[in-house]
């Protein structure tokens, strides 16, 4: 990595209540050599949460769409990382990816289970949002599990709109429109 990406990298970033800094960096080509960690770093019920059907291992097809976001219009991926001086720790990501409905894109969120309940949530939310407005789109739009209490607080506090999906009551849609 050069300076300047280093740089960019650091760019952005959020302290978190107990003074931790998160960085927020676009997903790399090198991050996806880590995904079987950061998946390994979730729970079975995390998993759960964020795939909404059990998913026991990180399949190739996952991993070939998370690779596919590198490269198409449209679509990214922002990770999560703690800098620990000698390395780099993944502890979530937000991504964003086109919808077939014009102006619409689909968003999911994540963390590892020993960085929940730490309000990086709020952070990951915020971040759905720069997305969805720099790639252009009006509304973005995410699937939750209904038992997800937790998602759904932090959706409603970052102002997204939160409403049961009647074709399934066991999931809810939370969306946010992105004036500009
Ligand atoms: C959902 C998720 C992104 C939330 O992020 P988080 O950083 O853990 O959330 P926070 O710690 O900020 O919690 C937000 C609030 O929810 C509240 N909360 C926690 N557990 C809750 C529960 N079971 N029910 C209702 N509210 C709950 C907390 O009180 C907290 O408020 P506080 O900040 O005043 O203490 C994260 O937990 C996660 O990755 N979960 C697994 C994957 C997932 O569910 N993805 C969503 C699919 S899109």
């Amino acid at each position: 990595m050069n300076l300047r990406q280093r740089i960019a990298d650091r760019a952005r970033s959020a302290r978190l209540r107990d003074g931790t800094r998160v960085f927020l960096r676009p997903l790399r080509e090198t991050d996806l050599s880590h995904a079987q960690e950061y998946f390994a770093s979730l729970s079975e019920q995390s998993r759960y949460l964020r795939f909404m059907i059990p998913t026991p291992t990180l399949t190739a097809e996952t991993l070939a769409q998370a690779a596919k976001t590198l490269h198409e219009v449209g679509a990214a991926i922002t990770v999560a990382v703690v800098d620990h001086g000698d390395r780099e720790e993944l502890i979530g990501g937000a991504r964003v990816v086109p919808t077939d409905r014009r102006g619409i894109a689909e968003f999911a969120v994540s963390l590892a289970d020993a960085w929940q309940g730490r309000g990086i949530g709020a952070v990951l939310l915020r971040e759905v949002v720069r997305l969805g407005r720099a790639l252009g789109y009006h509304h973005v739009e995410g699937l939750v599990l209904t038992q997800n209490t937790r998602m759904l607080t932090v959706a409603r506090r970052a102002r997204f709109r939160v409403q049961p999906d009647h074709r399934d009551l066991s999931v809810t849609i939370v969306s946010r429109a992105l004036h500009p």
